[in-house]
């Protein structure tokens, strides 16, 4: 039998751990880290792009999961604004992916009435790739449904600094005073203003037994809930997802309250 211990000694989760409760909270916000694809691809002796691949399948079956389930936002982050340091051939293969995944699956999206949105320096993006995300983003904007949210080409601190350098502009323009500035003020500057009152991740997801936040949503995770797996992500499944649904629903979320 696989040990329950992981190499750090700690017990690792098994997926009954926490059945979940149809009936009870759903997270309306799961905001995922997606990792482990290469180390999947490097288990089976095939390339690290295979593990992309994969881990793209994987998208595919946890946004129908997820939408089916109630989530009213899944943010996926994709691509880092760190990732680009890969070696070239991994980075064309990860900028070429959201072009086969839309391309195969945004009927799909529109049938389960997903709305595609998309955080992160769109423009520095390859123009196929740019142009790929902004055709899914208009294909399914009139969908009133799950937002699945990727985070491309994304960082939480350079996404903090533009979003201070805006309200420094507002004030040296005078159109904010330096007492306007308040939290409610700053979530206006940051990419995820347009996801209105679901902004927040309730639910944290890592993948692959790494427990850092890697530069992501750094503001906006203040008072989530956080679950980490060892599973590699191109083996996360319904089953996971709902494991950590279940583990969350039974979380006590006291927002620095009693
Ligand atoms: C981390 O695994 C994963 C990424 C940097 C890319 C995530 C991309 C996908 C899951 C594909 C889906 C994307 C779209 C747009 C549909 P890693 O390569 O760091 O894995 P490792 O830590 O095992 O090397």
């Amino acid at each position: 039998m696989r040990s329950l211990f992981n190499r750090k000694g700690r017990k690792d989760s098994p997926t009954n751990e926490a059945p979940f409760q149809p009936s009870e909270a759903i997270p309306n916000h799961i905001a995922i880290i997606m990792d482990g694809n290469g180390r999947w691809a490097q288990k089976k002796f095939l390339p690290r792009v295979a593990g992309h691949r994969e881990g793209m399948n994987t998208v595919k079956k946890i946004t129908k999961h997820a939408s089916k389930l109630g989530v009213k936002v899944l943010t996926l982050y994709a691509f880092s604004t760190e990732n680009w340091k890969r070696p070239n051939d991994e980075v064309n293969f990860l900028m070429q992916l959201p072009v086969d995944f839309f391309d195969t699956f945004v009927p799909d999206l529109i049938e389960e009435n997903v709305q595609v949105n998309v955080m992160g320096f769109i423009d520095e993006l390859p123009p196929h790739t740019k142009k790929a995300v902004e055709n899914a983003i208009r294909d399914t904007k009139d969908n009133t449904g799950m937002i699945l949210n990727f985070a491309l080409n994304y960082g939480s601190r350079s996404e903090l600094l533009e979003a201070t350098k805006k309200m420094a502009k507002k004030v040296q323009q005078n159109e904010l005073t330096l007492e306007e500035i308040d939290e409610e003020t700053f979530e206006k500057e940051l990419m995820t203003a347009s996801l209105g009152e679901f902004q927040e991740p309730d639910l944290l997801v890592r993948t692959s037994g790494e427990e850092r936040i890697s530069n992501f949503l750094l503001w906006q995770i203040a008072y989530s809930e956080f679950y980490f797996t060892r599973i590699l992500w191109p083996d996360f499944s319904e089953e996971v997802l709902e494991n950590a649904i279940g583990i969350y629903q039974k979380r006590n979320r006291r927002f620095g309250g009693l």
